[in-house]
């Protein structure tokens, strides 16, 4: 890791176990059902591939795909879907999985649009939330840490595509994207 551009905030092995913890929880609220977990591109991909191998119930798989920040580190609240999900989700039990939430925004415009196609219920599971920060009304079901307001990166969440393959949560020093 370039420890010059970042400072590490969450470990590999910490993340592990604050993962199986989740999973643990999640598998004992949905027992004898069935889950479709929807992830949300790109940046929930590593922590959704991690959460649905810590799950005893079974599981079905879809994606979507919002815009996003571009190059900037806030939100713009503009929110357009990039990539729809593939299947229906009438009567399904839907968890969606996010990476972070800042804003809400983002998940404000997702959920509402979830909401419509009449799922029998729909809770979303972030790794990171920003509380400060809320624009919007929502309150994820389950999260792995609150974090101050801070720029981080790794584990799936990248500054401009970049250090998504970090295995660590990482906080990106300013400098990299003050100048
Ligand atoms: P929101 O609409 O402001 O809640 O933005 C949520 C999205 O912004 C997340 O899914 C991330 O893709 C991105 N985001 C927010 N904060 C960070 C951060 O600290 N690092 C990387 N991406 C972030
Ligand atoms: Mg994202």
């Amino acid at each position: 890791m370039d420890l010059v551009k970042v400072e590490v905030l969450f470990d590999r092995a910490t993340l592990k176990e604050k993962v199986a913890e989740l999973g643990k929880q999640i598998s004992r609220d949905y027992q004898g059902r069935e889950l479709l977990v929807v992830g949300i591109l790109k940046g929930a991909f590593v922590f959704m591939a991690d959460l649905i191998r810590e799950m005893n119930v079974p599981v079905e798989l879809d994606f979507m795909d919002v815009s996003s920040y571009g190059l900037s580190t806030s939100s713009s609240g503009e929110v357009r879907i990039v990539k729809d999900l593939e299947y229906s989700i009438k009567d399904r039990d839907v968890l969606i999985v996010e990476d972070i939430v800042d804003t809400g925004l983002t998940l404000k415009y997702i959920s509402e649009v979830l909401k419509n196609r009449n799922p029998r219920s729909i809770k979303i599971a972030c790794l990171l939330d920003k509380p400060s920060r809320r624009k919007a009304d929502i309150y994820p079901d389950y999260v792995g840490y609150s974090i101050p307001d801070k720029f981080v990166v790794g584990y799936g969440l990248d500054y401009a595509e970049q250090y998504r393959h970090y295995p660590a949560v990482c906080v990106l020093k300013p400098a990299v994207y003050e100048n």
